[in-house]
């Protein structure tokens, strides 16, 4: 049976690991081919996606650089063709409270999580209007809601990467471009063991419904649907993945 994706061309930004690493696996395995923009090589992500059979193409991006982010829209419609769906999905995390954030911190969580999708979304609209059916979706997180003082810059940039995704989904409605967010609670990467600790997990799961911690997977489930033909009449939302502990 083909894929719901077949025939698709998807970038995913930061997918040479964690939670990018799995969506772009994820879309493969529907039937897209894949482009990475990461700072980091992408080397075990390609083995992933050739192993689908889907043709795959990485460099090394820094998506806050302006330049390297339209070099690389460039390189991939050379490589691969134009683009249909981009996953705003790289993002750092840089933990400080009010008190303690430096200004330095805080605009570089900002260049990464605000400026890259909007950067990124930009070089690849003309490929999206060419799609005739373009996605864009943007990674951000259910702790806007929860999170503690900490993640006072990566929280706010979330907050900032929500209005983004409203307003552009008004925005590119009219050349049938979609534009939603996954709103992923606690999952465990290696980048969230490395900012909190086991009792943070533990903590997660007693808040939701579903008792377990969440894994890549259970974004990219909800990425491939918004990717998908299924959710052609979906846009200017987010999707919430948390295991129902933000319920509405
Ligand atoms: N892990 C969680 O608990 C969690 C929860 C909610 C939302 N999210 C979001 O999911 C996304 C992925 O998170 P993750 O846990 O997989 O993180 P991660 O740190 O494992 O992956 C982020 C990737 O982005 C890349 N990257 C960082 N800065 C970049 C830049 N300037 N240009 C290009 N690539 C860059 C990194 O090299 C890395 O491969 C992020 O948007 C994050 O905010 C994560």
């Amino acid at each position: 049976m083909a894929g719901r994706l077949t025939g698709k061309i998807a970038v995913v930004t930061g997918g040479s690991r964690g939670i990018g690493q799995e969506i772009a696996r994820r879309l493969a395995s529907e039937g897209a081919d894949i482009a990475v923009a990461d700072v980091d090589p992408a080397d075990e992500t390609r083995t992933l996606v050739e192993e689908t059979g889907r043709r795959f193409f990485s460099d090394k991006v820094d998506i806050s650089d302006e330049d390297a982010i339209h070099g690389f829209a460039v390189r991939v419609r050379d490589e691969l063709g134009p683009v249909d769906i981009l996953v705003n999905n790289a993002a750092v995390v840089l933990l400080a409270d009010f008190d303690h954030v430096t200004y330095d911190e805080w605009r570089r969580t900002f260049a990464v999580n605000v400026d890259g999708p909007f950067l990124t979304s930009k070089a690849f609209l003309p490929h999206l209007k060419e799609s005739g059916s373009g996605r864009i979706i943007n990674i951000t997180s259910s702790s806007y809601w929860t999170a503690p003082p900490p993640f006072v810059s990566y929280i706010s940039a979330k907050g900032a990467l929500n209005g983004f995704t409203s307003v552009l989904a008004a925005g590119l409605g009219a050349h049938n471009i979609t534009v939603n967010g996954v709103a992923a609670g606690l999952v465990r990467t290696a980048a969230a063991v490395e900012n909190t600790d086991e009792s943070f997990f533990a903590q997660a799961v007693q808040g939701q419904n579903i008792k377990r911690v969440q894994m890549p997977s259970d974004v990219s489930g909800a990425v491939a649907f918004l990717a998908s033909d299924d959710a052609a009449f979906i846009t200017g939302q987010l999707i919430v993945t948390d295991g129902g502990s933000t319920r509405r």
